[in-house]
C-alpha cells in the first residue's frame, strides 16, 4: 500500500513511515521542515512543502495516483508556544488541516488516519480517584494547542459525515523511546517531558525533581500513559490496514486512543529508568509547580478490539532506546 504521510519528517511520522517501510509499504512523506528533519527523509520519497499547498498536494497525487490512504501528523506541537500564539497554532494546525482536507478530497481520496492527543479530555472528572478515560470521556481540553486537536476532530467529523473522506483519529498518549533501529528519533536534544528532565538528570548528575507527591495515585506520584513510539507506529500499521473494516464506506469517522492502558506514575518512571541506564539518578520530592495535575491513563479496550492492537514494549524498552537515541542523535543529525 501506498501511504502519504504528511508530516513524515518529524518524531512520530518518520517512525511511522519505517513501520511502513519495514511492512513492505510505500511511505510518501509530505513536510514542510518546520520542525521535521531532512535527515529523516533520507531514502524515502519525499516533497517538501506545505500540507496548505494545493498545487504541491495535486502534484503529490498525480504523480502518486496509487496512494491509498493518508497520515496526518503535520502539526505544531508546543504547548507553551500555542498559549503565547494562539493565532499562529489555529491557523497551522486547524486552518492548514480545512486546507489540506480540502486537497485530499479534491483529489479522491477516501482514507485519513488523524494524530490527535489524548490531551484533549477532561481529566480527573469521575469519582473515587479513577483516572482512567476511554473514548466517550468528555473533553475539555486544556491549552490553545488541545484545543486545535479537539476542533480538528470535530471539524474532520462534519466533513467525514459530508464527503467521501472516512478519517480516523488516533489519540496519542505520551509517546516515548525511538525507533528501535535508531533510523529516527526525538529531534530536541533536551525535551521537556519527565523523561527528557530525567535525561538531563542522568547526564548531568543533577537531582531530578518530582513535583507533587500527594497526587490521589497509587504512589502519590503524578501519572501519565507513557507509550514506546515504535508501539504508537505499529497502531498506525494496524489502523490503515483494517481501514476498512473499522470505516466502511459511509462510516465517517472514529477515534481510537493509543496508551498502555495502565499508566505510569513518576515514581515508577524513575524506577524504570534507574533499572535501565548505567547511573542512577539522584531524585528529590518538590510541591507540584503550577498548573500540574495528578494526570490520566487510558482504558485501551477499544484498540485492542479494532486494531488488534496491544503495546509490546515495555517502559523500560522506551526509555533504553530513548537513551541509545541520545547517544547518536548528533551523529544523525547536523543540528
Ligand atoms: N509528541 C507528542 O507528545 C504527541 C502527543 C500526542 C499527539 N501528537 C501529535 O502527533 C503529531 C506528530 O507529532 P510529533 O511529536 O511527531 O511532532 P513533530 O514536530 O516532530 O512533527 C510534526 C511534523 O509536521 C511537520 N509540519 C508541521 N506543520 C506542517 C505543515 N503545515 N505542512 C507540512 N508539514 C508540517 C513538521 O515539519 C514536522 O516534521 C502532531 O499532530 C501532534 O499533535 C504528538
Amino acid at each position: 500500500m501506498k501511504v502519504l504521510v504528511a508530516g513524515g519528517a518529524g518524531f512520530i511520522g518518520s517512525t511511522v513511515a519505517s513501520a511502513l517501510v519495514d511492512a513492505g509499504h510505500v511511505p510518501v512523506v509530505l513536510d514542510s521542515l518546520v520542525t521535521g528533519r531532512r535527515e529523516f527523509t533520507e531514502g524515502r520519497i519525499f516533497y517538501e512543502g506545505d500540507i496548505r499547498d494545493g498545487d504541491l498536494v495535486d502534484r503529490v497525487f498525480a504523480e502518486h495516483g496509487d496512494i491509498a490512504a493518508v497520515v496526518h501528523c503535520a502539526a505544531l506541537i508546543v504547548v507553551p508556544d500555542s498559549v503565547a500564539d494562539p493565532i499562529g497554532y489555529y491557523d497551522a494546525n486547524v486552518v492548514a488541516s480545512l486546507e489540506f482536507v480540502r486537497h485530499l478530497v479534491r483529489n479522491g481520496c477516501t482514507r485519513m488516519v488523524f494524530s490527535s492527543s489524548a490531551s484533549i479530555y477532561k481529566t480527573a472528572y469521575k469519582p473515587g480517584g479513577d483516572l482512567t478515560v476511554d473514548e466517550s470521556s468528555p473533553l475539555d481540553p486544556q491549552s490553545p494547542y488541545a484545543r486545535t486537536k479537539a476542533v480538528c476532530e470535530g471539524m474532520f467529523a462534519d466533513i467525514a459525515t459530508a464527503e467521501p473522506l472516512r478519517i480516523l483519529s488516533l489519540r496519542y498518549f505520551n509517546p516515548i523511546g525511538a525507533d528501535p533501529q535508531l533510523r529516527t528519533g526525538l529531534q530536541q536534544r533536551h525535551p521537556s517531558h519527565a523523561l527528557g528532565k530525567m535525561i538531563q538528570a542522568w547526564e548531568s548528575g543533577e537531582p531530578f525533581q518530582i513535583t507533587g507527591v500527594d497526587w490521589p495515585t497509587r504512589d502519590g506520584s503524578g501519572v501519565r500513559d507513557y507509550i514506546h513510539v515504535w508501539d504508537l507506529a505499529a497502531a498506525h500499521l494496524a489502523a490503515l490496514e483494517r481501514f476498512d473494516a473499522i470505516l466502511p464506506a459511509g462510516a465517517g469517522s472514529t477515534a481510537i486512543n493509543l496508551g498502555t492502558g495502565t499508566g505510569t506514575t513518576v515514581r515508577e518512571l524513575v524506577a524504570a529508568f534507574n533499572q535501565v541506564a548505567d547511573m542512577p539518578i539522584k531524585v528529590v520530592e518538590t510541591e507540584p509547580r503550577p498548573g500540574d495535575v495528578a494526570g490520566a491513563y487510558t482504558q485501551s479496550d477499544r484498540a485492542a478490539r479494532l486494531l488488534g492492537w496491544k503495546p509490546q514494549l515495555s517502559i523500560a524498552d522506551g526509555i533504553a532506546d530513548s537513551l541509545k537515541w541520545v547517544r547518536v542523535r548528533d551523529t544523525r543529525l547536523t543540528s
